[in-house]
């Protein structure tokens, strides 16, 4: 790979030993995937922030980049497994808490901004139409490349760290034009509303390119999709079909950029969403949780929580999932107090998914295809999807 003398001298350790250490991986990396050079990147969003991830082994080598490692470029992180002010009341142990407060204040040596969200386009980590980023959350890699029309691979957590000490990625994936290109044409013939018939159609879309060994869909048959819809369509859509780029035409900006797919269309239907929707119900299901915000909710979605929760009392678990820079939005806009008079809490900087919550309740109800499957695959949980407003109406009963 082609190095400019800045990224020479970082590799021989000019600029200290985490740049050196940062250099290594993306080169490496680069190497794997035949790059032919390195590229700068605008802004990175780090994945992997839960000590339930992380471990001591992930805690060893954050300490050791944090001992000279500072970040070149702005730098967010994914949620981590607690909210850092309201731990004790989601029921998160001590012992727990403490270990995520070492790693987050790793992430603070280096100069990241400890913003704990996988929506970090809400809270101004916000590229434009074809920056390159190096971003590492599944929903938010997707939603950057497709709805922003910025440029990113999907990151893990070290080659993340290493493009915040370095500012620099290796071009190649979807830095590259050639590789951005529709792959297959899906028409979706079916009327799709609201964040959770977004995930609904994520996962029924997903599953298909399962099937036909694509992944990058160019999707006709959608009229119009708000910023929530995209976003969890995004996050299902990346959990289904491991969809890091899709194409929406008339609502995703590259649309028209690149020749149309050749070959057959395949179609989406309405018993195809039907199907996917009867797969995100559980059998025997007993709800005992209810959690909206995945990915995090918007300020628009707290509003409309508010609005929905307003002098009611919650009578089951209820967590509004949100990065800390919306929840403080919403208490000045009086959406919080409204909120926690129900019963309901806010778990601002985490997640129903990253937290460790394995066995602190049977079943729960959400209105994100993604929160279902990790629901099921992590947390052990049986689940069900349903409309924002069929959530509330769960809570509260
Ligand atoms: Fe975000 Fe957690 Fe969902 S990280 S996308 S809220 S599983």
């Amino acid at each position: 790979m082609k190095l400019t003398p800045e990224e020479q001298d970082m590799l021989i350790g000019k600029h200290g030993k985490a740049a050196q250490k940062s250099m290594e991986i993306l080169t490496t990396l680069g190497g794997i995937f035949d790059a032919k050079c390195m590229v700068d990147v605008y802004s990175v969003q780090i994945a992997g922030v839960s000590y339930a991830n992380l471990g001591e082994a992930g805690l060893e080598f954050l300490s050791e980049m944090a001992e000279d490692g500072k970040v070149k470029v702005l730098t967010t992180l994914n949620p981590a497994g607690m909210d850092r002010e309201n731990w004790q009341t989601l029921g998160i142990n001590d012992e727990f808490a403490k270990n995520q407060i070492r790693v987050i204040d790793a992430f603070a040596k280096m100069g990241i901004i400890t913003t704990c969200s996988c929506t970090p386009y809400f809270i101004g980590n916000v590229p434009h139409f074809g920056q390159h980023i190096a971003w590492a959350e599944s929903s938010a890699v997707c939603y950057a490349n497709s709805v922003i029309g910025a440029r990113t691979n999907r990151e893990g957590g070290p080659s993340a760290l290493a493009s915040a000490l370095t500012g620099k990625t290796p071009k190649y994936g979807y830095h590259l034009d050639e590789n951005r290109h529709g792959q297959v044409s899906i028409r979706v013939n079916a009327q799709v509303k609201g964040t959770d018939g977004f995930g609904v159609l994520g996962k029924a879309i997903g599953d298909k390119l399962i099937k036909l060994g694509k992944n990058i869909p160019f999707i006709t048959g959608i009229p119009s999709a708000t910023v929530e819809e995209l976003k969890s369509f995004c996050a299902s859509i990346a959990t289904y079909g491991g969809t890091a780029l899709f194409h929406m035409e008339g609502i995703t900006p590259e649309f028209d950029r690149y020749p149309k797919p050749g070959g057959n269309v395949s179609e989406i239907n309405q018993e195809d969403l039907e199907k996917a929707r009867f797969e995100l119900v559980d059998d025997g299901l007993e709800i005992d949780f209810v959690s909206i915000g995945c990915p995090h909710a918007s300020i628009s979605e707290i509003e409309k929580i508010a609005s929905l929760l307003k002098g009611k009392k919650v009578k089951k678990e209820f967590w509004i999932t949100t990065a800390r820079p919306i929840k403080r939005i919403a208490d000045e806009a009086g959406y919080s107090k409204i909120i926690e008079d129900t019963g309901a809490k806010f778990a601002a900087d985490t997640c129903c998914v990253v937290a460790p919550i394995k066995g602190h309740f049977k079943g729960m109800m959400v209105d994100s295809a993604k929160a279902c499957y990790y629901g099921r695959a992590k947390n052990k949980f049986k689940v069900k999807i349903g409309t924002i407003e069929e959530c509330v109406e769960e809570a509260t009963k």
